[in-house]
């Protein structure tokens, strides 16, 4: 049976829906590719030559292709269907990136990956969940590899930074009509009340390290974020115990839930 590695309590289902419909996160095509090019931009160094990557909650992952010239084998994981059905179509026939649904994501050897990548996505995954998740990280981890934690966002962090954030971009790549309306159209979608009753996980640097810690990761915040949201932290995390690191991935199932 596939170990459950996706959050499944029933608030963080909220967020799911919420990605799975259109939404107005990002304003445009000229977004999303402003966006992913400077993920590619950022995550460059860190992509291991030849290596396989695991993208947790990927997005639409307009960089992947670039990414996966680099890598030996990149899996594509979104916790929406309707995102990785989009991932599918376009990369059914690619031979290096595999897109994975719940199952094929659980069936991963242990100690098989080089490193995990999961940008802007622990602000939807609950907070009583993430010590499991980070658990079964370790756990996919060769003794050698890394995970890359991005866009982490501090508890006291005010919206309005993000959205400045999100508009001084929009002023550098020509978006920014389309940002304002796009700001307009989330104020009237259901986004606040979802990130009002699921919640949306924030962690000082040293609440995050403590729980990849408590996983057996050890991790340091990077110098700058990954991505264009300079406000938000990045944490690059290895097993602490090398030896140990595929032993733990055949500890019991983890149920998420
Ligand atoms: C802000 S987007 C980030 C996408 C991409 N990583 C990027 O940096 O552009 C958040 C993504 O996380 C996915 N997501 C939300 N909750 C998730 C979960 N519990 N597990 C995996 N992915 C999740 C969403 O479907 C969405 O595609």
């Amino acid at each position: 049976m596939p170990q459950n590695v996706h959050s499944t309590s029933d608030t963080p289902q909220d967020w799911v829906a919420f990605w799975n419909r259109p939404n107005a996160i990002y304003a445009n095509r000229r977004n999303l590719e402003a966006h992913f090019a400077c993920l590619l931009r950022d995550l460059e160094t860190y992509l291991p030559e030849g290596g396989t990557v695991l993208d947790f909650g990927c997005g639409d992952a307009l960089a992947a292709e670039a990414m996966a010239a680099r890598c030996g084998t990149l899996y594509l994981y979104d916790a929406a269907p309707a995102v990785r059905q989009r991932l599918q179509d376009r990369f059914h026939n690619h031979p290096r990136i595999k897109v994975l649904d719940e199952d094929s994501l659980g069936s991963l050897p242990a100690g098989s990956i080089d490193l995990i990548l999961a940008v802007s996505v622990l602000q939807y995954i609950p907070r009583e969940d993430l010590r499991g998740l980070m658990h079964r990280w370790r756990g996919l981890l060769r003794p050698e590899g890394h995970a890359l934690i991005a866009d982490v966002v501090d508890p006291h962090t005010p919206m309005l930074q993000d959205i400045a954030s999100q508009l001084r971009m929009a002023h550098q790549h020509g978006f920014l009509l389309a940002a304002l309306l796009g700001l307009g159209r989330l104020a009237f979608s259901d986004y606040r009340r979802i990130r009002r009753e699921a919640g949306f996980s924030a962690y000082t640097p040293a609440e995050l390290i403590d729980v990849l810690e408590a996983a057996g990761l050890s991790a340091a915040p990077l110098p700058r974020n990954v991505g264009p949201t300079p406000h938000r932290r990045s944490f690059l995390a290895r097993p602490t115990d090398r030896k140990a690191a595929v032993q733990s991935a055949d500890e019991p199932a983890l149920k998420v839930q």
